[in-house]
């Protein structure tokens, strides 16, 4: 599909992204057809020690897929990605995972998002996470920077797929692990590229 998006279909699918997610930033309660917040943790298996510990308006902004870390521990000190961190609950409780002597960056295309994950970070107390604009088609850090990459419910997002994984592979050091939730089409694609680029954020 990627390969049959023209440029304008790649302009309103932002525009499709940015719009959705300004909302998303504000609850993601009514906003998608999957349980968010602390259903969709508790769901998903989250470990309950780390969801004790934190605020309810923090799990209230999850609005993940799936549980990335159930692919694997992030360990004590390793260096982490986050692309698409949202509010930022993953990015949270990865940093909770490496502990102080590790570092957890962040990273997403919508301000508004950022914005939320600013607030969520200013209620817990930690100080080993950044939070930083981007896009997953071009990843703002040089080669093998991290450890683990993780990302929740983005890549279904992102049109260039293909280069998005190549910018995880080039970002990840040499035996770093890419722990990814996501969610795919398992139906015949619309044969409408019209309907798919409009429909692309909902
Ligand atoms: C379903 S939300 C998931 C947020 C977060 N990972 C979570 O689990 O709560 C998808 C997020 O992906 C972000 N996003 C969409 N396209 C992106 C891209 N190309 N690069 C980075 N982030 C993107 C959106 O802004 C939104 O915050």
């Amino acid at each position: 599909m990627e390969n049959l998006l023209t440029g304008e279909d790649r302009k309103r699918i932002r525009e499709g992204i940015a719009a959705k997610y300004r909302k998303v930033a504000v609850s993601p309660e009514g906003n998608f057809k999957y349980p968010v917040g602390l259903a969709g943790l508790e769901g998903q298996n989250y470990d309950r020690g780390i969801l004790r510990a934190l605020p309810e308006e923090v799990l209230a902004s999850y609005c993940g897929v799936g549980n990335p870390f159930s692919l694997g521990p992030v360990r004590k000190g390793e260096a982490v990605l986050d692309i698409g961190c949202g509010a930022g609950v993953d990015t949270i409780v990865a940093a909770v995972m490496t502990g102080p002597e590790g570092r957890v960056i962040g990273m997403d295309l919508t301000p508004e998002m950022l914005e939320r994950a600013r607030e969520n970070l200013k209620k817990v107390s930690l100080e080993n996470v950044t939070l930083q604009e981007g896009s997953a088609e071009d990843l703002p850090f040089p080669d093998a920077s991290f450890d683990v990459v993780i990302s929740n419910g983005v890549f279904n997002l992102v049109p260039d797929k293909a280069r998005a994984l190549s910018e995880v592979f080039r970002v990840l050091k040499p035996n770093g692990r890419f722990m990814l939730a996501d969610q795919v089409l398992t139906a015949e694609q619309p044969a409408d590229t019209g309907s798919v680029v409009e429909n692309w954020a909902r």
